[in-house]
């Protein structure tokens, strides 16, 4: 297998609205961001992934770019970017940013222009289609956040394509002069220096030439086969790379839901020339019995779980690289989904996951917060959301739907993008040291026990937990590089696999209960050094019981 800087690397997620406030109108910046590498520093992460910067009216918190090549008001300046990049650039610190080009906002200039005249230049950088009639858009599609996927414009009389808000309408990447605008202004960031690019959506950019009805699921239909993995992408991805990715050395995740491990081998195979990587959703969006589209309160199971993560660590082995994590700003938090957040299981859960997945194959991404083991937020009532998309669902399934409040809360509560939102959680000052002002969105109340100054001065902390992890990575290159295999699928206790480089082998042994279980230690590893454990155990005998939400890793 290749090395690769990008597979032997830690990411870090900034979400930089809620990361750090620097000047008090309760909002994250970039210059909070700045003085706050020296805390990711410390924690030995090697890159950090940030959520869109750009100018941005913020209907979609920074999704929905009115112009590429300047930084939104509220997040500072083009200087205090520069400051920012150098100073995390002088900390070995390297910088990805997130590149949204399925849509752009309905407020750049491109889209101001599109949707003059049926002959301006810049129609043809969007997707516009006549109605069936002036009271019908051209199909049934739905959107991401609600509501028809179809928004109708008086100006010219045509409907125009929004896969997400109608704030967000959706670029005609079939039109060369869009490919070449999205290259430019790619290559322009590179000559800047960044490191590489999370692209948005990125499987979604090709859309099928035919537009039929799609299957109805809830409300509307469902666009996925017309526009997912579309006809053209893996082209246009291979164009990027050829025009801008190859000339630098910088890394690329895609963002693409839905996403097969066939199709994987695809967007991130060694030698296919796309993509380094991509995010896989299967374990987060699994929606088995789920109850109202995406809304949902229940629980993967455990061995579902296994059978989804381990298919992807031995499908791709050798042929294609993934990305590992639990959570992100659009998934609600790893230890209330994943783990248990009852005060008496917290911190051993949240360790116990970082253990079982950044022992996998892949290059794992830290949320942050997630290293202090932040929690859901305790949401009481609906308008405490900020999320468009929690917004919308609520009026859409519950005010002008269908289902009670009492079905639906416990469902959306779970799921809300805002849980991953609320303020990182720094001190037991007001606010939680994000702001000294009033914060954009609430604070979790549980900041005076889980914060990061009480983390970093507790060597046994969740923090401590993940410094350790991401220091074991750079020491064992088996950890990076080495074979995965299940055992104990059948569990629905006990998470367990090995990996095997050369002559080494790790045994990784996660336990997602919260009782006691019985377990015992493989022949082989029986006496093996212990590298990471969340409980301070001895491992030296075969025959063992487990304490709830135990983790531990031995090496031989
Ligand atoms: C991606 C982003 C999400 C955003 C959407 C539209 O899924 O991660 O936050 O709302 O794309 O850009
Ligand atoms: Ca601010």
């Amino acid at each position: 297998m290749k090395r690769a800087w990008w597979k032997e690397a830690v990411i870090y997620q900034i979400y930089p609205r809620s990361f750090m406030d620097s000047n008090g109108d309760g909002i994250g910046d970039l210059k909070g961001i700045t003085s706050k590498l020296d805390y990711l520093q410390y924690l030995g992460i090697d890159v950090i992934w940030l959520s869109p910067v750009y100018k941005s009216p913020n209907d979609d918190n920074g999704y929905d770019i009115s112009d590429y090549q300047d930084i939104m008001d509220e997040f500072g300046t083009m200087e205090d970017f520069d400051e920012m990049l150098a100073a995390a650039h002088e900390r070995g610190i390297r910088i990805v940013m997130d590149l949204v080009v399925n849509h752009t906002s309905d407020e750049h200039r491109w889209f101001v222009e599109s949707r003059k005249s049926k002959d301006n230049p810049y129609r043809d950088y969007y997707i516009w289609h006549a109605g069936r009639d002036a009271q019908t858009p051209p199909n049934n599609w739905g959107s991401c956040f609600s509501g028809p996927a179809w928004q109708y414009d008086e100006e010219t009389d045509m409907y125009y394509l929004h896969l997400f808000s109608k704030k967000q309408p959706d670029l005609n990447w079939d039109n060369p002069k869009v490919r070449k605008e999205v290259f430019d202004m790619m290559t322009w960031w590179c000559d800047k220096g960044i490191d590489g690019f999370r692209m948005d959506v990125i499987s979604m950019i090709s859309k099928t030439e035919e537009m039929p009805d799609g299957e109805v699921h809830g409300l509307y239909g469902d666009f996925s086969p017309y526009c997912v993995h579309g006809p053209n992408v893996h082209r246009y991805l291979r164009e990027m790379n050829e025009k801008v990715l190859s000339r630098y050395d910088i890394m690329t995740v895609g963002e693409t839901s839905g996403v097969t491990t066939e199709q994987a081998k695809q967007y991130a195979g060694e030698d296919t020339h796309e993509l380094n990587m991509v995010f896989q959703f299967e374990h987060v969006e699994w929606d088995g019995p789920g109850k109202y589209g995406k809304w949902t309160d229940e629980r993967l199971p455990l061995t579902t779980l296994k059978k989804i993560m381990s298919r992807w660590q031995t499908e791709l082995y050798g042929k294609a690289w993934n990305s590992l994590f639990w959570d992100n700003h659009d998934q609600p938090r790893a230890v209330s989904s994943f783990g248990d957040d009852r005060p008496q299981y917290r911190e051993a859960s949240a360790k116990m996951l970082a253990t079982c997945l950044h022992m996998q194959q892949g290059t794992p991404y830290i949320y942050q917060g997630e290293e202090l083991g932040m929690t859901n937020y305790p949401f009481q009532n609906p308008a405490e959301f900020r999320d468009i998309e929690s917004i919308n669902a609520y009026r859409e399934w519950c005010i002008d739907g269908p289902v009670s409040h009492e079905d639906f809360w416990p469902c959306i509560i779970f799921k809300s993008r805002d849980n991953a939102r609320t303020p990182v959680q720094w001190d037991t000052s007001e606010h939680a040291g994000f702001t000294t002002g009033t914060p954009w969105i609430a604070v979790n109340p549980n900041y005076r026990e889980i914060n990061a100054r009480a983390e970093t001065a507790d060597p046994d902390s969740v923090f401590h937990y993940y410094k350790k992890l991401i220091g074991l990575r750079k020491e064992h290159p088996i950890i990076v590089y080495g074979k995965y295999e299940p055992l104990l699928e059948d569990s629905e206790e006990l998470f367990v696999y090995t990996r095997t480089l050369d002559g080494e082998k790790l045994l990784v042994v996660c336990s997602f209960c919260d009782h006691e279980t019985s377990f015992t230690i493989p022949d082989p590893f029986v006496g093996a050094p212990c590298i990471i454990s969340n409980m301070g155990n001895n491992y030296d005998s075969a025959q063992m019981t487990l304490k709830p939400y135990e983790a531990f890793v031995l090496k031989k």
